[in-house]
């Protein structure tokens, strides 16, 4: 737990403060029951130092003596220094001097979670077994943390690790920001081994039948290397690599603008055929409503749940639960701890990690202890499951209205694309496909009182549109008529708006086209009539 569980001891078991092995494989049985697919995190990277495979590398035993990055160290004037200034993304040096093997070792985390070598075809044969173990288990697929990290570059002829070069704008050393990190993070060699992953997963699939085992790359890099985890024109990679541009590019002051950039920009660069997705939130990263503003929480939930492909989120978003405010004493995360008390702030992720708010009971339902991991919220009399259950339009239900949407809507699932600011206020995503309705959403990103006419930026559709899906805000209702050339939207509203049947849509010179089917019957009687007395 010196990392919550991203420090592995034994990658094919489940450490005994989680259960035990019976309790994962009742877990898999209820969830099929349900039909909930259960993906694992998978953490290839570096293990725990209590690993037996570390123990026995740091022993030199032969078997396992290059599973790690080990490395001498530099020598200068008698004196023995780390092997390059490579830092860690918990701050300080990425070397730990080892007294019993009396090398230094890489950990890109912290010094209890030592780096794989991937450099030793046996680590990764390793590494592929392990998935084979959960697939074996009934798992759908996996998370693959930390992607970039995994391969370092192999040392010169003379068994020497360069020195990264700096960044001018962080003047800390002990900072991940410190360096350019060209050596440690997005070797090419990383990309194929997710490719050998997701050949894994595939000849299991063949093997043992069943539907497609899911790869999610945990890819914090430049969109063109992203991309390329994908797969090619020959051989597939992850089904999907992270989008964290929602998490990257916006803020709380970003513009309809700058939301319609953030998710062409994605949509743009994406290979033809793949599957889009967008992360709203995880456990690394403040909460939605900490980040882009309580108030938004709702439509950032609409956007994601309507744009194509898929959606991720994490647990306590769907309530809009909150950043909690932890004092430096309470802070657990190695990435704050290992700061100090005037900046710890900025790297804590312990904000989104508090417990899980259930009902307005004590903790928040999640515990009976007399005291959590993590503080509980000071708002979880007002959001928690419970109440939001019994509140028609609470982030709960707004957020199942959406999904149960997505799930009827052939048009959401597979339809096409347009994403548009219709001013500095207003965004609108588009989706449509031949024979289906066609759906709207439309964010109000600001505070005033927007009237739009969507028949200027979107002339094919019909002049009436039915609500679908409203917030708090909305002063329309579920089911309610609107006019496409004159809309209100409220401050901070958002809506799903689809076409109704009582226009016939067809499509002509690729644009979809609606005519009221009233008028179509009329036309169609008045044919009926000519060729009748003619
Ligand atoms: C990933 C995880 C993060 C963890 C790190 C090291 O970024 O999401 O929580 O600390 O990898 O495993």
């Amino acid at each position: 737990m010196a990392d919550f569980g991203y420090d592995i001891a034994n990658f094919t078991e489940i450490a005994p403060i989680f259960g035990t092995m019976a309790d994962f494989e009742h877990l898999m049985e209820v969830a099929k029951s349900l039909d909930i697919k259960i993906i694992l995190d998978f953490v290839p990277n570096h293990s725990s130092d209590e690993c037996e495979w570390f123990r026995r590398s740091a022993a030199r035993d032969p078997e396992f003596k290059d599973f790690y990055v080990w490395h001498p160290g530099r020598m200068e004037n008698g004196n023995r220094h780390p092997p390059s200034n490579w830092v860690s993304v918990f701050r300080g040096s990425a070397w730990q001097w080892h007294e019993g093997r009396q090398e230094f070792y890489l950990h890109q985390f912290v010094k209890k979670q030592p780096d794989l070598n991937y450099r030793n075809p046996k680590v990764r044969e390793t590494m592929s077994n392990v998935l084979r173990f959960w697939l074996g288990k009934g798992v759908s697929g996996f998370r693959i943390d930390a992607v970039p990290h995994v391969f370092e570059i192999a040392p010169d002829a003379q068994n020497q690790y360069r020195d990264e070069p700096r960044n001018d704008w962080d003047n800390d050393p002990e900072d991940y920001g410190y360096l350019q990190h060209i050596y440690t993070k997005d070797q090419p060699e990383t990309i194929d081994l997710v490719y050998s992953w997701r050949a894994v997963l595939d000849a299991f699939q063949r093997e043992h039948g069943g539907e497609d085992r899911i790869l999610m790359a945990e890819t914090y890099s430049p969109i063109d290397i992203v991309m390329q985890y994908y797969g090619n024109a020959t051989t597939e990679g992850a089904q999907l690599p992270f989008n964290f541009l929602l998490i990257s590019e916006l803020s709380n002051s970003s513009n309809a603008h700058a939301y319609e950039g953030t998710v062409l920009k994605w949509l743009q660069h994406m290979p033809n055929g793949r599957t889009a997705n967008w992360v709203l939130g995880n456990h690394d990263q403040a909460r939605v409503g900490s980040r882009l503003g309580r108030d938004r929480v709702d439509m950032l939930n609409m956007l994601t749940a309507t744009l194509p492909g898929a959606s991720v989120t994490y647990q306590g978003e769907e309530l809009g639960m909150t950043n909690v405010w932890i004092s430096w004493k309470d802070t657990v995360d190695p990435s704050a701890c290992n700061t100090n008390p005037s900046i710890y702030e900025q790297y804590s992720r312990d904000p989104e990690r508090t417990p899980f708010q259930w009902t307005d009971a004590q903790d928040a339902g999640f515990s009976n202890a007399s005291r959590t991991w993590l503080p509980i919220a000071v708002d979880y009399k007002q959001v928690n499951v419970e109440l939001e259950r019994q509140k028609p339009l609470s982030h709960l239900n707004v957020f199942k209205q959406l999904w149960l949407l997505r799930k009827q809507s052939q048009t959401l699932q597979r339809g096409k694309t347009e994403v548009k600011a219709l001013s500095d206020a207003v965004l609108a995503v588009k989706r449509y496909l031949e024979r289906e309705s066609t759906y709207l959403t439309l964010l109000n990103i600001y505070d005033g009182v927007e009237t739009i006419n969507l028949l200027q930026s979107f002339p094919d559709l019909p002049p009436q549109l039915k609500v679908v899906v409203v917030t708090e805000r909305s002063q329309v209702k579920v089911g309610d008529i609107v006019n496409s050339t004159s809309l209100y939207l409220q401050p901070k509203d958002s809506l799903v708006l689809e076409t109704t049947s009582s226009y016939y849509s067809y499509v002509t010179n690729g644009e979809t086209r609606f005519l009221p089917v009233l008028g179509a019957y009329l036309w169609l009687a008045q044919v009926g009539i000519y060729l009748n007395n003619r």
